[in-house]
């Protein structure tokens, strides 16, 4: 399983190779990294992620166009400063990630919030700080953004996130793009929407905005909801006081992490770039995954190897709390050795240290016959893995690393225990 053999796209897009059996990624060996720094770690690979950007960027060249990186993927700054400095916007969704995304030097203007729930306090910050524009996803949102832009003077550019009700072919709790669930504004409410927008004094729509859901391999959906998208703007623009000017296509450009097929950037751009290039629109994308999930992995150490009825275990030092995606939605991630040491496979459960049988990061796996004190790389674990990391059991956060050539640094020190209590207070 990938032993050795890193030909494949997942080894490439990140930017791992063996050295004389080491695994490097750049041109870092992790079995250094891990030593020096501890498991579990995550290490993100810098030029891996731009050349993601790049790749996209460059596919979309017809296109008058915006990149703007969905923060909640991987909102370390040292990785969103490896973005802001290829000319990415941010896409964010709440008022944390905003926070983050102005310490890491991005312009209020190249800034977009999306999401369902923003309280008073994100919409009345958001209007404080000006951003590009601002996705509302229903309309008692925007009678709020309405009262809050008035209440503060300023004037906002909105965008209204359709929800265009179109099919994915992906996990069911990461498919936004269809009626009946939370996202976005029903087509039979747009014309309502905006037209509350053009009677408003502070609020201008700007934008028309879908995001259709996560990982994401197909085009059909995308070529679909960009069609509703163009229907809907130009009905709207036929009425003569919107300005629309942008498209926002939402993100949603999936990755290889098994043997599933991928989102090629190329493949992608033939199929919207025919249908939004002579519209004339600025193109928003809000890619997270796609641009730094294949780019990092979690280091973890093998801390023992049980065998229980009938199965074989590998009890390894990272769990559920380090990354959840393999236990939340069943997804998949290739593990390989740090060091490759020929051993024969072995048909295992890779489980972490948690107190839950569903803390695991690989199910009946074949991978090789590790002992305690091997270790392992969980691949894919750029996007929504730190991010998703949470304290549970009181196990402090992991460290996370930065690869940048044949250069490394600790972009986060790893939380320690007395982090996990500080705000605590024992009696009144
Ligand atoms: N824009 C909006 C409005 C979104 O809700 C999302 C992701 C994105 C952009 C970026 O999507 P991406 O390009 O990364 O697919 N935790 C899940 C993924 C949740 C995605 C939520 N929204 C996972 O680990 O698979």
């Amino acid at each position: 399983m990938g032993q050795g053999v890193l030909t494949d796209t997942r080894f490439a897009d990140a930017g791992l190779a063996r050295q004389g059996g080491a695994l490097h990624l750049g041109g870092v060996p992790l079995s250094a990294i891990a030593a020096e720094v501890g498991t579990p770690v995550f290490v993100y690979n810098a030029e891996a992620i731009r050349e993601r950007y790049r790749s996209l960027d460059q596919a979309l060249q017809p296109l008058s166009r915006r990149i703007c990186y969905a923060v909640k993927a991987n909102s370390t700054l040292a990785v969103l400063g490896i973005l802001r400095e290829l000319g990415a916007g941010a896409d964010i969704v709440s008022g944390g990630e905003l926070a983050r995304a102005l310490a890491a030097g991005f312009a209020p203007e190249r800034i977009v919030f999306s999401g369902v729930g923003k309280s008073d306090a994100e919409l009345r910050q958001a209007v404080r700080t000006g951003l590009g524009h601002l996705n509302v996803e229903s309309v008692e949102e925007l009678h709020r953004l309405g009262r809050i832009a008035e209440g503060a003077g300023s004037d906002v550019a909105v965008g209204i996130r359709v929800n265009p009700d179109v099919t994915t072919d992906t996990h069911p709790y990461i498919s936004t793009g269809k009626s009946g669930i939370k996202f976005g504004v029903p087509v039979d409410q747009v014309g309502a929407a905006a037209a509350f927008i053009a009677r408003h004094p502070r609020l201008e729509l700007t934008t028309l905005a879908m995001h259709l859901g996560s990982q994401l391999s197909d085009v059909a959906p995308f070529r679909q909801g960009i069609e509703r998208l163009l229907e809907l703007a130009a009905r709207l623009r036929a009425e003569g006081r919107h300005p629309i000017g942008v498209l926002d296509i939402g993100g949603g450009l999936g990755i290889r992490y098994g043997n599933e097929p991928a989102m090629d950037p190329e493949r992608f751009a033939q199929a919207v770039v025919p249908l939004l290039a002579p519209s004339g629109y600025t193109v928003y994308l809000e890619p997270g995954r796609f641009l730094v999930g294949s780019a990092g992995v979690l280091l973890t150490e093998v801390l023992y190897r049980k065998h229980s009825g009938g199965k074989e275990f590998v009890v390894v030092d990272a769990g559920m709390n380090d990354l959840v995606r393999p236990s939340h939605y069943h997804a998949y991630h290739e593990i390989v050795e740090l060091e490759a040491g020929g051993r024969p496979p072995v048909r295992a459960d890779v489980v972490g240290p948690v107190c839950e049988t569903g803390d695991f990061l690989a199910l009946d796996r074949v991978l090789p016959d590790v002992v305690a004190g091997d270790r392992l790389a969980v691949l894919g674990a750029g996007a929504y893995g730190f991010v998703m990391a949470s304290n549970y059991n009181s196990r402090p956060r992991p460290a996370e690393v930065v690869v940048d050539g044949s250069d490394w640094w600790v972009a986060r020190q790893r939380e320690s225990v007395e982090d996990l209590y500080r705000s605590e207070r024992m009696s009144p």
